[in-house]
Order: structure tokens, then sequence, then C-alpha cells
């Protein structure tokens, strides 16, 4: 078969490997890939929103199936058009992918279904949404409705800065349009959790923590993810059986009665307080970085379990893990996630790959007159194996020594929480 994967970061550098150890007979296919996903892929120049150009790709290649790593091309639709096509398509339709897209859907979702989550109220107007603010108490969850590349929620201790976030918001700073929800508070500790639906049937897959503040001691402004680690000690059978039956099976189910069903992955970021969780939102996609480490710990075939989805089969699939903790850290240009430099050569990556437990993804890379370069905000990603956190945290911070560029740039504190409570 032709598969033909989606993306350039990290995540679909660690799907790649999985889909070519899955499946040694397929021919594999990016767009447009980068330069790590190219040992297992034949990486195409098209622009991954120009579904036109995309779809003539898929039909003149005999694509029959395509996986979608980043969120935008699933909101846009991607999903649908290559539906049409018939061809096979790891991700969920447009209808569906709202759980990323409008936080107010999620909501909605949330409160027709008695799923656990923070109390919200939406906006359309300025003067409204202070209003009500006036009459809230700090700290101030300040969210702009649609998608933002993640940096469209504020965390806001005082007053003034919440009003400004949402004069922000409105203002067109995360596009035209945007409603504003505020948020009550959620305090306590916050995990990432993966399952699959392929529209009948919930395959659970693990849970992770990232890090997703810039720097150590979980200081700064965020970013996409510096870190992430898995699986998280907090995440007991109890509390991942709670997820499942209080959050995963009442949102499908939500859906279903609006006659939406869901085929992907569906990833739920948490809030954690006494064993309990809530929803604080959804993705409808894979983690970046968390699947660089998730996918290190998968033992079945990976390609079987795309397929099992795409063909309604998740009920018959046995999945299986290995005994292990996988640990990744981001190696991130200086700068980011503002201004950076994009000229810097890398070296040290096969001396950082000597020891077998670690592997190297690429995020942010390109090859300029043969030479390797940084060039995006998360560069590499550097993830260990091992017996414990601690262990693979040791292994993985060796490997990053090893690595070098000019503005290399890394947290030195990934999976704290993990280690403490190891
Ligand atoms: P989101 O894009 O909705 O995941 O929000 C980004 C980050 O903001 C989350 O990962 C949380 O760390 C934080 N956050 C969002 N909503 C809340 C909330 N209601 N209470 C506390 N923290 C929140
Ligand atoms: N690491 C968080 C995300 O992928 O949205």
């Amino acid at each position: 078969m032709r598969i033909l994967l989606i993306g350039n970061g990290g995540r679909e550098h660690a799907i790649a490997r999985s889909l070519y150890n899955g499946s040694p007979s397929d021919i594999l296919y990016a767009i447009p890939g980068n330069p790590g996903i190219s040992q297992y892929c034949e990486c195409i120049k098209i622009n991954p929103l120009d579904f036109k150009a995309l779809c003539n790709f898929v039909s003149m290649n005999k694509v029959g199936l395509v996986i979608i790593g980043p969120e935008v091309p699933i909101c846009n639709g991607l999903t649908d058009y290559l539906l049409e096509l018939g061809v096979k398509v790891f991700a969920p339709r447009e209808k569906a992918s709202l759980l990323e897209s409008s936080k107010k859907f999620t909501k909605e979702i949330a409160l027709e279904n008695n799923i656990p989550t923070a109390a919200a109220k939406s906006f359309n107007v300025y003067a409204e949404s202070i209003e009500y603010l006036k009459k809230m108490q700090p700290p101030y969850v300040i969210k702009a409705d649609g998608l933002a590349a993640g940096k469209g929620v504020f965390i806001c201790d005082s007053f003034l800065e919440a009003q400004t976030a949402v004069h922000d918001i409105f203002d067109g700073r995360f596009g035209l349009n945007q409603s504003v929800l505020i948020e009550e508070f959620l305090d306590g500790e916050e995990i990432s959790y993966f399952a699959i639906s392929d529209g009948e049937n919930i395959l659970p897959l693990m849970g992770a923590q990232d890090h997703k503040r810039l720097l150590d001691g979980d200081k700064g402004p965020n970013t996409g993810g510096m870190g992430a680690y898995c699986p998280p000690p907090i995440l007991t059978k109890k509390l991942e059986n709670k997820i499942i039956n209080l959050i995963l099976e009442p949102t499908l189910s939500g859906l279903k009665k609006r006659d939406i069903s869901y085929t992907g992955v569906l990833f739920a970021g948490l809030m954690i307080r006494d064993g309990e969780p809530s929803l604080i939102e959804y993705n409808i996609r894979f983690g970046d970085p968390e699947t660089q480490a998730l996918l290190m710990l998968l033992k079945s075939n990976f390609t079987e379990l795309v397929l099992d989805t795409v063909n309604v089969n998740l009920k018959n699939h046995k999945i299986q893990w290995h005994d292990k903790k996988s640990l990744t850290i981001v190696l991130a240009n200086k700068g980011y996630p503002l201004e950076y430099n994009i000229d810097s050569s890398i070296t040290g990556i096969e001396d950082a790959e000597a020891n077998k437990n670690i592997k190297v993804f690429h995020a942010g890379t390109s090859i300029v007159n043969g030479e390797l370069i940084a060039t995006g905000g998360r560069v590499l990603n550097v993830t260990s194996t091992a017996n414990t956190i601690q262990e693979a945290r040791d292994q993985a911070y060796e490997a990053v020594d090893k690595i070098t560029y000019k503005d290399k740039f890394y947290r030195k504190d990934i999976a704290w929480r993990g280690i403490q409570s190891e």
C-alpha cells in the first residue's frame, strides 16, 4: 500500500519511524516532511493547505491511506476532501474537529453530557466581558475561542492583565471574529491523555505529561511544549478509568447525538485534583512532543493500529506497550516562541544516537547546501527510553550535551514531577 503522512514536525518524524517499522513493504510519502522524516519517506514539496495539489498527488500516486499530523489541515477540512476521493484517512472530519477549533463547541458538549470541566462563559462583545470579569476573582482564565497555536490562553493574576488579554483577542490578535471565553481557574496537576476512536469503538492509549512553559520551574511564556514523558506516575488505573468513563466516552456519545462520528486520535488536556479529572481542552490529533515519547513505548504494530482505526476494527485490536518509561527533551532556538535565528548548523546527532536507547527526532531542521541547519523554533527532540524516568532523563541529558548548534536552548527540568513521585 502507499501511505501519505502530512506534517513536518517532531511528531511526524516519530509517526514516520513507527510506520516504517510497522510496514516495511509499504511505500511511504510525506508532505512536506523534514530531513528526519526523509530517512523513512519520500518527501514531496506541496503545501499541506493546498488541498487541490494534495488531492491531485493522492490520486496520481494511488495513495490508499493518509495520516494527518497537525491540526490546521484537519480543522480546515482536509479529511473530508480526501474521503471524497475514496481514500482512507486517519484523522477526524471537519465537523468533529470543532473539538479543537472551537472551545465554545467543546464547552457545549461538556455541559450537555455532564463532563467535568471548568465553568465558562462566552462573549462576543468587549464591554459585556469586562463587566463579567469584574465579578470574578483572580487568577482569571481568558481564552480566544478558535485555533491560536497554543498561544490564545491567558492566565492572569491581575484585573488589568485580564482586561488587556480580552482587548487583544477582540482586537484581532488571533484572527478576526474571535469570541472570548472567560473560564474558572482549575488548580491541580495537568496531564495529556490519548485515545483512538474508529467511529464506533474507543481504544485508550496512554497518558503523558507535557511542559508547556518555556523556562525551568514552569515559568515564562507558553510554548507548543518543551518536553514530555510517559507514563506519568499520577495516572493510576483508577484515574484512567475515570478519564475514559467520565470524559472520553460521554464526549464521543455526545458527538454521536449530534450525528458526528469521530475517527482518529482524541487528545484530552486534563487537570487532575485529588484523583479527579477535569477537561481543560481537546485536541483532535497526536500531541507534540508527547507523541515522540509515547510511540517509543508502543510494542505492537503502529500501521496495523492505524488500519484497524480506518477500517472500524478497533474492537478486535490488541495493543501492547513496552513496560518502560520514555522522555523527550525539546531543543529549541534561543528566542522561541518569538524571534530566533535560522542559520546555525547542527552537529552531534549521530553521536547522541550512539546510545541505542536514544532517538533524535527532527522538528525544525532543513538541509541548506548539504548542511543540517536549525530553522525552526523547536529544532530537535531528544528522546530516551529506560526502566525509570530518572534513568531516561539522565540518558537524555547526556545525549543533549553531544548535540551542538549556536542558539541551542532547552529546559533542564523535564519530568521533575514524575521523578518526585517515582
Ligand atoms: P489550552 O490551550 O486550553 O490547553 O490552555 C493552555 C494551558 O493553559 C493549559 O495547558 C493549562 O496549563 C492552562 N489552562 C487552560 N485552562 C485553564 C483553566 N481553566 N485553569 C487553569 N489552567 C488552565
Ligand atoms: N503538546 C501539546 C500539543 O500538542 O498541543
